[in-house]
């Protein structure tokens, strides 16, 4: 499961508090720094989405991207999906 644009964790947090083990992923290095502080044992990852994600097709069941799809431009939006 992947928290994209993950932020300072509030998805993963809730995620993490049921039992689940999101990645949480973020351009922002402060962003997982805070995270980290709520959420010690998260994995977490730092990359730009914008370039694409950094995962094997198929390799991930669940992928959440709260208010954090709406920064990029259509063809921008269509490569982090593809
Ligand atoms: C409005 S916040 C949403 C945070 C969290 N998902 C939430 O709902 O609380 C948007 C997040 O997207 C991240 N972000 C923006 N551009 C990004 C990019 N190109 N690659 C990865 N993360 C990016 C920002 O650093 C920020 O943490």
């Amino acid at each position: 499961m992947i928290d994209l644009g993950c932020g300072i964790g509030n998805n993963s947090l809730y995620l993490s508090e049921r039992g689940f083990k999101p990645i949480a992923c973020d351009i922002s290095e402060e962003a997982l720094r805070k995270l980290k502080e709520s959420i010690p044992d998260c994995n977490t990852l730092c990359f730009d989405m914008s370039e694409g994600l950094p995962f094997e097709k198929g390799s991930i069941d669940i992928l959440i991207a709260d208010l954090s799809l709406h920064y990029f431009d259509e063809d921008t939006t269509h490569k982090i999906h593809s």
